[in-house]
């Protein structure tokens, strides 16, 4: 069963079914202002910090029929009273005759027909602008004149959403709720907590007049709160009571009467939602957001920035899901994850226990490189100012505050206090960008380290360089009996939380790859001495994880605090990981006949119809001392479950050892596109990927969770283009080396890089999986795979031919 299908011309998803599994959600505007939107137009707004700054009040854990921060009523004047409509479905539930929720780029569009109206409403935050707008047009297509009132709800949090939570009287005490300003029947709502109430201030207005409003929940809804949301006892009364709110629970409606509309007439109404330092500084804009050609413009806008966005890769295979995740979602989504991290989600709710994650975003930094570099570039100065002087990083930070923390590693103080990854996926972080952008000053940019003096100064700084030898250092010297990094609290594996004295093979491993990385850069640069020492160390630790990590079929994942091996035969659960496998392919340790064996075992051990599952067996019951993957029963998350963000490094593996054909299998079997005709188990969204599906082990197996805030989308996104289709930038031009299934006879892509764009053909009249046989530039033949830069902003042809070398 399906909830509804792709407008790839449109570049949409489009919703026919509002009673979908869970909430399918869409990000309108950025960090900076914007939130989310579910389906049914309940909204999760904040300004810059989910934690610290929220606006509406979206409590995700409630039933999927309860109102969720902001709606709007439609209200019709009956003989015998007010019928009143939900045209986004929620709260009242009313049955359609037509209900569409378009999630396009950047904005939700609801369509819905009721009782013979048609409600068209756009949901979207204008580029850069601290206002919400909902842009809602009714239109009367029965075929009688209709008595029309429409009603805009939201209702507002205390902007420190974790008190919000947990104090019920100091929140209501604070919170004030009023008119700000009203002329010419316009009326602007005004709200904040009294300590705010001369620096932030949030509104609520509309171009229409209104003839009156409610600021407070309870007299909204009516009956000392018996009244419900589904039926709002004051929307039963002619006019609202215009109540202002001095404490309570705040909220902001605004009841327009439309007046009769004939048959086929339309309304448009223009709401806001937005925050300012005060209503006198907000009143430009607001009159700006009056105007439908102002609003009309905007949206515009919103469209051509994402065809820009989207416009710097796009390709046609013969894979018709690949493609628009290719040419649509996944990019969209990796646009999301670099503005969210895995702060605010409907699942990760954003109460402030996380913030920026320094390997998340290190990682979601590479899925925008040929889209937003100038957004990764910062992001990644902000990163590199959390990183210790040690060459460690700090585990996360609060994006408004710049206060970093140790994250989970906190709530075990027996445990050390640092992950022995984070800091290493910078370097990953940082190269890729080099090689996309060619902006090689930035290495010498001074960024501070995270020690800090006694005003907040930071003790040292040191350039970008310097913060990319100091990561490496780090780990060089971190290193346990083995010779292999310290486990520290966790590795990229979260939950796995061994002893002091446990050594990660994968750490090791991202080790290798970031040494590979500066080794290049040592190269490009012409710095042979460290060129050298990196190939040194390199080949010290490819040594170690060959003598220590080998386990006769696969590579180990863990040795414990006393030496025991983990992710091996001889353990009854736990016994292989794939990350254990896909690692050692990835950081070129593996010789490429155990690589391939290390594969294969994922292959027959790992691999289900759903995707490859992290691990197997599962544990089956709590084990303080294996740590957070026992809290999960078998088959769900790190504990044997799909967990999606370490399979394109799987497909990655694949490409790299030249086997498209299971590369293209992993992909497309966790491809979200194709989940939609099974959306009913899949339960997410099919335009997203999640992080994590049940695996096998699981009664529930195939159901997926955690959407849109994962590191799956950045890394399947680099799977997709720089592995399966093997389009990867360096320092002197883009080289081109696919791996695709042997059935496809071939596929384009057009690629803007380094001032110039990229036309590219590629053609398989032999039907391999890979190996480069001709590359033609206009016209010309060129030695190798790497296409030359030209910086000419002109489109070049690329015709390149792969078959049996
Ligand atoms: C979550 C975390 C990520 C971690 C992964 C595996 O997705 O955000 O940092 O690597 O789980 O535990």
């Amino acid at each position: 069963m399906r909830y509804g299908d792709f407008d790839d011309d449109k570049r949409e998803y489009v919703i026919t079914n509002p009673r979908t599994p869970v909430k399918w959600i869409n990000y309108i505007g950025t960090l900076a202002f914007g939130g989310f939107v579910d389906h049914t137009a309940g909204a999760l707004i904040c300004c810059q910090d989910p934690a610290l700054n929220r606006i509406t009040r979206y409590i995700a854990q409630m039933p999927s029929s309860d109102f969720k921060g902001e709606t709007l009523y439609l209200r019709m004047r009956r003989h015998n009273g007010y019928g009143v409509l939900s045209p986004f479905f929620v709260p009242t539930l009313d049955s359609f005759e037509r209900y569409e929720c378009h999630v396009g780029l950047g904005y939700m569009r609801i369509i819905s027909e009721v009782c013979g109206v048609r409600t068209d409403a756009a949901i979207f935050v204008p580029l850069g602008q601290r206002c919400e707008i909902r842009d809602i047009r009714v239109t009367n297509v029965s075929d009688a004149p209709i008595e029309l009132d429409l009603v805009p709800v939201v209702e507002y949090t205390h902007p420190d959403a974790l008190k919000q939570l947990t104090n019920a009287d100091w929140v209501p005490q604070t919170m004030v709720s009023k008119v700000g300003r009203e002329e010419d029947g316009l009326t602007i709502l005004v709200q904040y907590p009294f300590m705010y109430r001369d620096v932030r201030v949030n509104y609520l207005t509309s171009n229409r007049p209104a003839s009156s409003f409610e600021c407070d929940r309870r007299r909204f809804l009516g009956d000392n709160e018996y009244g419900t949301w589904a039926r709002p006892l004051s929307l039963q009364q002619p006019e609202l009571d215009n109540g202002e709110t001095l404490r309570g629970d705040n909220i902001a409606a605004l009841l327009h009467h439309l007046g009769p509309l004939a048959p086929g007439e339309t309304c448009r109404l223009i709401t806001q939602l937005g925050q300012a330092e005060s209503i006198e500084q907000a009143l430009p804009r607001i009159q700006h957001w009056r105007d439908e050609c102002n609003v009309d413009r905007a949206f515009e806008e919103l469209a051509r920035f994402w065809d820009g966005y989207l416009a710097n890769l796009q390709v046609e295979t013969p894979d018709q899901a690949m493609n628009r995740m290719l040419n649509i979602h996944n990019p969209r989504q990796c646009y999301t994850t670099l503005n969210w991290s895995r702060y605010l989600s409907l699942y990760q709710l954003g109460y402030g226990a996380r913030g920026i994650g320094f390997r998340d975003s290190s990682q979601d930094v590479m899925g925008v490189l040929a889209h937003a570099p100038d957004e990764a570039k910062s992001l990644l100065e902000r990163l590199l100012s959390v990183q210790r002087r040690d060459g460690s990083a700090m585990h996360q930070f609060n994006p408004l505050t710049m206060e970093a923390n140790e994250g989970d590693s906190r709530e075990r103080p027996d445990l050390p206090d640092y992950y022995s990854d984070d800091h290493l996926w910078i370097v990953l972080a940082v190269c890729a960008y080099l090689k996309e952008s060619g902006d090689e000053a930035f290495l010498e940019k001074q960024v501070p380290f995270y020690e800090k003096d006694h005003d907040g100064g930071a003790l040292e700084a040191g350039t970008v360089l310097e913060h990319l030898r100091r990561a490496v250092e780090f780990t060089h010297s971190d290193v346990g009996a083995h010779g292999l990094p310290l486990l520290g609290f966790a590795d990229w594996n979260d939950t796995v939380n061994l002893k002091a004295g446990a050594e990660s093979f994968f750490t090791a491993n991202l080790y290798g790859k970031a040494l590979l990385e500066l080794m290049e850069l040592a190269r490009y640069l012409g710095d042979v001495a460290a060129c050298d020492q990196c190939r040194a160390r390199y080949e010290e630790m490819k040594q170690r994880v060959n003598h220590y990590g080998w386990d006769g079929e696969w590579y180990l994942r863990y040795l414990d605090w006393d030496g025991t091996p983990l992710g091996s035969r001889a353990n009854a659960q736990g016994q292989i990981y794939v990350n254990g496998q896909s690692w050692p392919v990835i950081s070129g340790f593996a010789t490429p006949e155990r690589g391939r064996r290390a594969l294969d075992a994922v292959y027959a051990r790992l691999n289900t119809r759903y995707g490859i599952k992290l691990s197997a067996p599962g544990f089956d019951g709590f084990d303080p001392q294996r740590g957070g993957i026992t809290t999960y029963p078998p088959g769900a998350k790190e504990n044997g479950g799909i967990f999606l963000h370490a399979n394109p490094w799987a497909i990655m593996a694949e490409a790299l050892l030249g086997n498209g054909d299971r590369a293209f299998q992993y992909y497309a079997q966790i491809n979200p596109a194709a989940q939609n005709a099974r959306a009913e188990q899949y339960e997410c969204e099919p335009y997203a990927y999640a992080q994590n599906i049940l695996g096998d082990e699981h009664p529930q197996f195939g159901l997926a969770r955690n959407s849109w805030l994962t590191g799956t989308a950045s890394w399947a996104y680099q799977a997709a283009t720089q592995y399966i289709l093997g389009l990867r930038p360096g320092y002197s031009g883009l080289e081109i080396r696919p791996c695709i299934p042997h059935t496809w006879a071939g596929f384009q892509v057009r690629r803007a890089f380094r001032d110039a764009v990229y036309q590219v053909v590629v053609e398989n009249p032999q039907h391999v999986c890979a190996g480069v046989q001709h590359v033609n530039v206009d016209g010309e033949a060129i030695q190798g795979n790497v296409l030359p830069l030209f910086h000419d902003e002109r489109t070049h042809w690329v015709h390149v031919r792969i078959g049996q070398v």
